[in-house]
């Protein structure tokens, strides 16, 4: 009997001990499993902020890089003049913080990410077709407003004129293509070809290339503007008769030439009228040629707002230059040192018989009307 119950209870006791440690075993196998679904869960996080940091430097990278190669690349191309300035600060600065197109790349489920990276347009340079084109109005200041524009690091610039759609349009677009600088993703396409805005057949073939065109206008008092195109002229030929023989007919004053080029030119309102069958007046921008000089900073400011761009060509880029007489620049895309326009660009004018300038504004002034009227600006011009 005593044997029995000594047997009993040892029984009981092993029983026990071995529920415990079957208990303490399934903890332990518990905690271990836990422990190691930790670990894993924590080294595959780490793993993937690693790649897409990785990912976010590949992809930083290469957009400086490419943002260089495009002024070298431009450099290289046959726009003599292309844009320098976007190696400037502000456009790296630009390229680094495209963090939202890295983090697309990142995010793609093909697992190449340096081959899509490749594939990703925008971030290699390429010539466009302009977004915007400068149309006018000749001698009216359209050189100043292009080398000022373009001291923005997103606007890029064919350097000289192309006149693709008044002279070379049976070449095609392919051909204009192939005259504009080379940009990348988010810059602007520019070209000026001061021609545009009076003839005939441009407004129909810039709708034809994009219909949401960029139409710039600098526009100037029609009497200063005949003056300083009848001086380009003159400064070419040396026999050129006076100003007041060629802007009236028979030499006096009561019937104006309307036919001579410097003084049909400045009936804005004809030629501004074909444009707006095409274009919407929002598309269109108009740049006072007395107040770029004046005050080119304040003109730049609204063409940059116009353009969609943030205001970075500000006061800071100019100096007025008193032996000139003109807005000059501290530096630009072609040069770093302070310059002014070429001397092409602000030549003196030769006296012109007051009356003959009476003439010419009498003349003008309902033109001048009937373009205050399309523009809904009032330019004041006497
Ligand atoms: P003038 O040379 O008759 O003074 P465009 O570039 O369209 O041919 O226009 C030339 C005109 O731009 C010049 O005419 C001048 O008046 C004007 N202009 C405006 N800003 C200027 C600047 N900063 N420097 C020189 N000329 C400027």
């Amino acid at each position: 009997m005593f044997v029995m119950s000594i047997w009993g209870t040892s029984l009981s006791l092993s029983s026990r001990s071995l529920a415990i440690a079957l208990v303490l075993c399934v903890t332990l196998l518990y905690i271990s499993y836990s422990f190691n679904a930790c670990l894993l869960a924590s080294i595959s996080r780490s793993l993937q902020q690693s790649n897409l940091r990785n990912l976010l430097s590949l992809t930083s990278t290469p957009r400086n890089e490419s943002s260089s190669n495009s002024s070298s690349s431009s450099n290289d191309s046959a726009t003599p003049a292309s844009n320098p300035s976007t190696n400037s600060s502000n456009t790296t600065n630009r390229s680094i913080s495209s963090v939202p197109a890295a983090v697309g790349i990142a995010n793609s489920s093909d697992g190449s990410p340096k081959y899509q990276l490749l594939r990703q347009p925008g971030l290699r340079p390429s010539r466009h077709l302009p977004d915007t084109l400068i149309i006018g109005v000749k001698k009216s200041g359209t050189r100043a407003l292009l080398e000022f524009i373009r001291l923005h690091p997103d606007v890029r610039a064919a350097g000289s004129e192309v006149h693709f759609f008044d002279r070379h349009y049976q070449r095609g677009l392919r051909w204009y293509r192939h005259h504009m600088p080379y940009t990348i993703e988010g810059q602007i396409t520019m070209e000026k070809t001061p021609s545009y805005f009076v003839t005939k057949e441009v407004p129909q073939r810039v709708y034809h290339m994009n219909t949401a065109t960029k139409l710039l206008i600098v526009v100037r008092d029609p009497v200063t503007r005949a003056i300083s195109d009848y001086t380009q002229a003159a400064s070419k030929k040396a026999d050129m008769k006076r100003f007041e023989q060629l802007a009236f007919v028979n030499g006096s004053y009561s019937v104006v030439d309307t036919n001579w080029g410097p003084v049909k030119i400045g009936v804005y309102s004809r030629y501004l009228e074909r444009w707006l069958l095409y274009f919407p007046l929002s598309q269109l921008l108009f740049i006072s040629g007395e107040r770029l000089i004046m005050d080119p900073a304040y003109e730049i400011g609204r063409v940059q707002d116009f353009l969609g761009l943030k205001r970075v060509v500000t006061e800071k880029h100019f100096y007025f230059n008193a032996t000139k007489g003109f807005p000059c620049l501290f530096k630009s895309e072609a040069r770093s040192t302070p310059h002014c326009l070429g001397k092409t660009k602000g030549r003196n004018h030769p006296h012109i018989d007051p009356n003959a300038i009476e003439r010419l504004r009498e003349f003008y002034r309902p033109f001048n009307n009937k373009f205050y009227q399309l523009t809904g600006i009032n330019f004041a011009w006497a």
